[in-house]
């Protein structure tokens, strides 16, 4: 059985951890691939609702395994948080938690040097969560990191000063002011917590589980247009949160992965800086945000709203492989007269169908086809077979463009609120 993915197309928020939990109970094990605390999946269920920050989000459920992948940052402070939240919430973290041995540690000290990073660019600013992954993933690449690994090692406390010692000199080049002393303590008191949690060489346990025919969902997080290689650089996440992250964040060969699912907005929403070729400044962008309860899971800041983007999701399924779409957030559409879809930009005075190197707002204007609306309220929705005709029309015209079959439509924040398409349905 080959392994899945699951992954995010646009900026990321599309609502991957909901639907990781639906799909949850045909799977043996779920494993988080990318990213870290800058990450807030949310899932609804029992009347409950609740944010994973790095822990994979099938752990509510009873039979899954769930693994923090290799290409994860964790944070223990965080990570720990989460835990204890989960713990009191009477899931048996201890034993459905696996931590992968080579996941890196955020420090501290990364932290702050996210926040002096910010500070230097002004208004350039990424818009970054400032949870420390940029300056974490940076000491991964320049071979400086400290991983879950590492903690229980005799000399664990050496390698910390040697590389706080480093940041140091680089949190005074920026002349920035801080206070270490008051965010150690409950580093290493998360430190000591974690050592209690089990870690494994994840890639072998994925490796042997493969071999032995269990199910593997690989979950990411953000979305593709964050990609480091492949987002709008440099306003994106620092790790490849596309599907090749999966091979990289969990030591999954490339011909083992199977089907690619591709989580999609109804529409289109961005957190922090910049572009965004069919963001709305207006009362329809307004609408969207208030009616889609659209603001940050993590930072609580307000997301940016946009009509859907085909070019930009093309370009994801296409670097991404997906096989299978997965349109969320259908319910926050209901009572548009008109939805405007993005199908083309006006490019240097030419019209293209593709996203391209340049896509500065000054540099491109979206081009739109109008699509009827619909007015009835989708959130009670049991079948595909209530869905209104104008949302199959928007499902078709979007499967007819993409060429990839929406497989799940959301019509709700819940668990139970996802119709799941028959096959002789989709394109
Ligand atoms: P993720 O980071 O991709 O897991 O997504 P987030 O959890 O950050 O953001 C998605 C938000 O939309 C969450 O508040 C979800 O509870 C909510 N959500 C997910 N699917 C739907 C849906 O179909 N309809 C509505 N109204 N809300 C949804
Ligand atoms: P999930 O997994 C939405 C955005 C930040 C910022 C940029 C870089 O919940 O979909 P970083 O903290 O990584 O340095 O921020 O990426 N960002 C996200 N936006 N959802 C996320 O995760 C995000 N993680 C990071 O807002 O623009
Ligand atoms: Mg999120």
């Amino acid at each position: 059985m080959k392994v899945d993915v699951l992954l995010g197309l646009q900026w990321g928020d599309e609502g991957k951890g909901k639907i990781v939990d639906v799909l949850t109970p045909k799977y043996d094990i779920i494993g988080r691939f990318q990213g870290g605390p800058n990450a807030g999946h949310t899932l609804e269920f029992n009347g409950i609702k609740h944010v994973l920050r790095t822990i994979p989000s099938g752990i509510f459920h009873e039979k899954a395994v769930n693994i923090i992948g290799n290409g994860v940052v964790i944070d223990p402070v965080v990570l720990i948080a989460e835990i204890e939240a989960l713990i009191k919430m009477g899931v048996d973290v201890r034993s459905k938690l696996l931590l992968s041995t080579k996941a890196h540690l955020i420090l501290p000290t990364h932290r702050l040097l996210d926040a002096a990073s910010e500070a230097a660019k002004g208004k350039e600013k990424i818009g970054s969560t400032l949870k420390g992954i940029g300056p974490t993933y940076m000491d991964k690449t320049g071979r400086n990191g400290l991983r879950i690994g590492d903690i229980k090692t005799p000399n664990f406390k050496e390698k910390y000063n040697a590389l706080v010692e480093k940041h140091k000199q680089l949190l005074n080049f920026h002349n920035f002011q801080y206070n270490l002393e008051e965010l150690e303590p409950e580093w290493f008191k998360a430190i000591e917590a974690l050592k209690t949690f089990q870690q494994i060489e994840s890639e072998h346990y994925i490796n042997e589980a493969f071999n032995d025919n269990k199910a593997i969902l690989a979950e990411g997080a953000q979305g593709s247009l964050l990609d480091i290689d492949f987002g709008s650089y440099p306003f994106v996440t620092s790790s490849n949160t596309i599907c090749a992250g999966a091979c990289t964040g969990l030591g999954i060969a490339p011909n083992r992965i199977g089907k690619v699912f591709g989580i999609f907005k109804a529409y289109c929403t961005r957190v922090g800086s910049g572009p965004f070729p069919t963001e709305l400044f207006d009362e329809t962008g307004d609408k969207i945000r208030n009616k889609g309860r659209e603001f940050g899971s993590v930072t609580g800041r307000p997301r940016r709203t946009g009509w859907l983007d085909l070019p930009a999701l093309k370009y994801a399924v296409m670097i991404n492989g997906v096989t299978e779409l997965m349109m969320m957030k259908a319910d926050i559409l209901s009572g548009f007269e008109t939805i405007q879809v993005c199908t083309h930009y006006n490019y240097k005075g030419e019209k293209i169908d593709y996203l391209p190197y340049d896509c500065a707002p000054e540099m491109l204007s979206p081009i739109y086809t109008n699509l009827k609306g619909w007015n009835q309220d989708l959130t009670g929705l049991h079948s595909p077979e209530q869905m209104p005709e104008a949302l199959n029309e928007y499902i078709s015209f979007i499967e007819r463009e993409v060429g990839v079959p929406i497989s799940i439509v959301s019509v709700g924040p819940d668990r139970t609120q996802t119709l799941m398409r028959k096959k002789k349905e989709l394109v």
